[in-house]
């Protein structure tokens, strides 16, 4: 597939792209099957995920580049799951990580919460965002199987993230005005970098 041509397939890490990269703003495109580059994909972006300086909790394909509709996830952690865990929570952290291929969000909580998001695309910035605190996921895993199951916690919070990168929507764009105008010249300095970045052709 022409897209992953631009992945240096010798190296273990991708280069996670970041804000103001065109990339990030596209709308990925589903996968029709999953071959072996897709598995090779996951895997290195699921590398990419951990071995990041800060390490990350999910990745979206986007965010190293390819435009296709996968991401790999991981909130699990070494505590035993809070007695309100979600369904989401309780069948796939034990699995985790996990790749979702062409996920979807099919029904979302009207009750809402805030917290404190970043982005490995968006490096040392962070803001308060409001999102449901559950959702209902709807996504292929890589051996084929279909889940559909209700997600809350840091497992839901983590899924909006993510998939809003499918549509080319990062979290800055999800935060009130006030706080996005206090971080808006550290933005434009990404952009800047971005840019010069693109322009001498190393993307
Ligand atoms: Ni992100």
């Amino acid at each position: 597939m022409g897209l992953l041509s631009r992945l240096g397939r010798d190296s273990r890490l991708l280069r996670i792209a970041t804000y103001g990269e065109p990339v990030l703003r596209e709308k990925a495109i589903p996968i029709t099957e999953v071959t072996e580059e897709i598995r090779e994909l996951a895997e290195k972006m699921t590398t990419t995920m951990y071995e990041n300086e800060t390490r990350g909790i999910g990745l979206a394909a986007p965010q190293v580049g390819v435009s296709l509709r996968l991401v790999v996830i991981d909130t699990s952690s070494d505590e035993p799951p809070p007695p309100n865990a979600s369904p989401g929570e309780l069948l796939l952290e034990p699995r985790m990580p996990l790749v979702l291929v062409n996920p979807e969000i099919t029904g979302v909580s009207a009750a809402t919460s805030v917290y404190h998001e970043a982005c490995l695309s968006i490096p040392e910035l962070s803001g308060d965002v409001v999102r449901p605190v559950t959702v209902r996921l709807k996504t292929q895993l890589l051996d084929g199987e279909v889940v559909e199951i209700e997600c809350g916690g840091l497992l839901g919070r983590c899924l909006q993230h993510e998939l809003d990168h499918l549509d080319g929507i990062m979290f800055v764009d999800r935060m009130d005005e006030e706080d996005r105008a206090e971080i808006a010249e550290d933005l434009r300095i990404l952009e800047r970098q971005a840019k010069k970045r693109l322009s001498k052709g190393r993307r």
